[in-house]
């Protein structure tokens, strides 16, 4: 088992890392402080990192008042997104690769895209959407593999100011159309296939049905990934790769205003529909560079890899738009961590020598339960940072993924943020912030958290707080409305707690002032009066040395009123049995206290996940609650059989 108590409090940078970092302590401090006391100043010098065709004279108008939710950012000045990542960088570095692509097969060789080849590619797929007739404001769906395709069309599309929403490739066929529908695209971008993990994805075949469900009006460019066969439905299917080819190589790049949208995407709420959150131009751009470069200490020269899928925000941001709007190298990769072996995260590290890794806590989990020998393999002596992005990572993770991979000198990044916040809101800057194990410690510049009660809405004045995580003010990354439906955007995040945004997120601030995400307040549970965060109770289980993976949920409970349900995936070679299940239950009752005792432990062979990993909570809630017969849209799980085995095996029948 391993001694968590091993595990030190505060894990400062190195000196080292520190002496060349872009922001010290007192850099942050004086940073962050100018930054709330006057945001109008430190955001309209910050706007100076990007390019303006005509500058902004309004810096920041922005009212969370209720009744009068509205967000502008830099309203009246004139850019060009695309300009910004590519066309500004070809005096300096039209040689430069921007992007490395690896694909998911590591037989077939990486591609190195310059900066000179990204502005042409980008330039072709937009005079195609232009000849297909698509202008300033249309909306553009991409549904692609992680290709270098994908890059030039969202790119592309903020080159003539369309709109684009890229739907994560491991989404079906209905999803695709429910978003298709929603923002009323124009036309669709997709692949042939898409390969994943040595299997592929018949992507233009799903295109095919969502289309079914559709405008005959929409047409289709397909690009080929595979080159094998699939349908072909003339006069609305095309050839992306033939009329890039026939294109002309140069488009220039419109002007766009600063809050005008630049891409929807969808991502779930609470209620059934999913969300197209909208992202503006001009405070998005800044924003998602300035944290790409801060959080990241991203240094020219570098080469950046975040290992997420262009579907969701953290692919827009930290794969596309903050690295090339800053000139990086960013790597993009096509495969998945387990493929073709459990070292192909590291292997891609050593051979491009990556500086920079970000990726997801779930991601380290399941590497970690298939033991260090997979790292130990590879050289990763390039890595100077290590981030996670996406959940708490539970201390366990953390000391793994510092350990093993980190080697102990590489500072890492717990960023904390959401699809709606377009960029890190909590996050260490790494010379600056000493780490703690789990907690993603401080707020980014400009960014104003507050604790609140969650029952009464009190603002929590004490630096100890315990609540609901909000924001008191806006930031240029916040999202601007949801697609179609303001008042769904003011009840989602501004009707709970009146003149702040709510993140949805629980939280507590410590003596130090350094934030802990607890989870969605969904996704709390009350014992017996006692608040209870299932992702700390999770925490406790993956710390022992036979769970690979658990999760969390309430469920009604007679005499406590919610009780602890836990599923649990044991590592590979683990059996199991009555006596461990005690033992557990003995595990977290040391680990946290008594009233963390899990009052039911199903063991899980796999959890219902997302194709992108993140666990489908409200699947197992619903498990628990012995109330299996509505499990709402499974319609994106990677692996339904899971499912049908936690019905079978569950353990509350009452
Ligand atoms: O609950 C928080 C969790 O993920 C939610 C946002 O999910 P999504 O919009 O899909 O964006 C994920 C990538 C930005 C948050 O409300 N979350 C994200 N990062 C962290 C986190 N929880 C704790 N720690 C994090 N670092």
């Amino acid at each position: 088992m391993t001694d968590q108590s091993a595990l030190k409090s505060v894990y400062p940078a190195s000196a080292e890392f520190v002496a060349k970092a872009h922001v010290d302590a007192a850099g942050y401090e004086a940073r962050y402080a100018a930054s709330v006391k006057d945001p109008v100043a430190f955001w309209g010098e910050e706007a100076q990192r990007i390019d303006w065709i005509k500058p902004f004279t309004r810096v920041k108008d922005t009212s969370f008042a209720p009744g009068n939710i509205s967000i502008k950012w830099f309203e009246d000045g004139l850019l060009n997104v695309s300009a910004n990542c590519i066309d500004r960088h070809m005096l300096t570095r039209a040689n430069q690769t921007a992007i490395i692509w690896e694909p998911d097969d590591p037989k077939e060789p990486a591609q190195h895209i310059t900066y000179a080849q990204l502005l042409e590619n980008t330039c072709r797929v937009a005079n195609v959407l232009k000849a297909h007739g698509v202008t300033k404001g249309d909306r553009v769906v991409l549904y692609m593999p992680m290709i270098p395709e994908a890059a030039y069309a969202m790119l592309a599309c903020t080159r003539i100011g369309a709109i684009h929403s890229v739907v994560f490739g491991g989404f079906s066929p209905d999803a695709l159309a429910n978003r298709v529908n929603d923002c009323e695209a124009k036309l669709v971008i997709t692949a042939d296939w898409a390969p994943r993990g040595g299997k592929k994805t018949g992507l233009k075949d799903n295109t095919d049905k969502a289309m079914l469900h559709c405008s005959d009006k929409v047409k289709v460019l397909v690009t080929k990934r595979t080159g094998d066969q699939t349908s072909w439905v003339e006069g609305r299917d095309f050839d992306l790769n033939a009329e890039m080819a026939a294109a002309r190589p140069y488009c220039p790049y419109v002007e766009v205003g600063a809050e005008d949208p630049m891409f929807i995407l969808y991502t779930s709420g609470s209620t059934g529909k999913p969300k197209g959150v909208v992202h503006t131009t001009g405070g998005y751009l800044v924003f998602a560079s300035l944290t790409h470069q801060v959080t990241f200490d991203y240094h020219d020269g570098d080469v950046f890899w975040c290992t997420a899928d262009v579907g969701w925000v953290t692919g827009h941001s930290y794969i596309v738009y903050g690295p090339l709007a800053n000139g990086a190298t960013t790597v993009m990769f096509e495969g998945v961590p387990t493929w073709p072996d459990a070292g192909r995260f590291w292997e891609v590290c050593a051979k491009h020598k990556v500086n920079q890794f970000y990726t997801a806590p779930t991601a380290i989990r399941s590497l970690m339960g298939l033991g260090a020998e997979w790292v130990e393999k590879h050289d990763l002596s390039s890595l100077k940072l290590l981030g996670s992005v996406g959940e708490p990572i539970n201390p366990e993770a953390w000391s793994w993924y510092n350990t093993h991979v980190g080697k102990g000198k590489c500072p890492i990044v717990d960023t904390f943020w959401q699809t709606e916040t377009g960029g890190h809101i909590i996050t260490p800057i790494p010379g600056a912030i000493p780490q703690k194990p789990g907690s993603a410690t401080k707020p980014f510049f400009g960014i104003r958290p507050e604790v609140l009660d969650a029952a009464t809405g009190q603002v929590q004045t004490g630096t100890e707080a315990e609540g609901v995580l909000c924001l008191s003010d806006s930031w240029p990354g916040q999202m601007r409305t949801l697609w179609g439906d303001h008042q769904r955007f003011e009840e989602a995040y501004f009707s709970q707690y009146k003149g702040y945004y709510f993140t949805g997120d629980g939280c507590r601030r410590d003596a130090d002032g350094y934030y802990w995400i607890t989870g969605r307040v969904d996704d709390v549970i009350n014992v017996s009066g006692h608040r209870m965060g299932t992702a700390e109770v999770e925490s406790a289980l993956v710390a022992h040395d036979a769970v690979a993976e658990a999760a969390v949920v309430g469920y009604p409970h007679d005499i406590k009123g919610q009780g602890i349900y836990a599923y649990v995936t044991l590592m590979k070679g683990v059996e199991p049995s009555d006596d461990l299940r005690k033992k557990l239950e003995a595990w977290v009752r040391h680990e946290i206290g008594p009233i963390a005792k899990p009052d039911l432990i199903q063991w899980a062979p796999g959890l219902p996940k997302t194709r992108s990993g993140k666990i489908m909570r409200r699947i197992l809630r619903k498990i628990a609650e012995n109330d299996f017969g509505s499990l709402g849209d499974t319609s994106t799980l990677a692996d339904p059989a899971v499912v049908d085995d936690l019905i079978a095996n569950r353990m509350n029948r009452g």
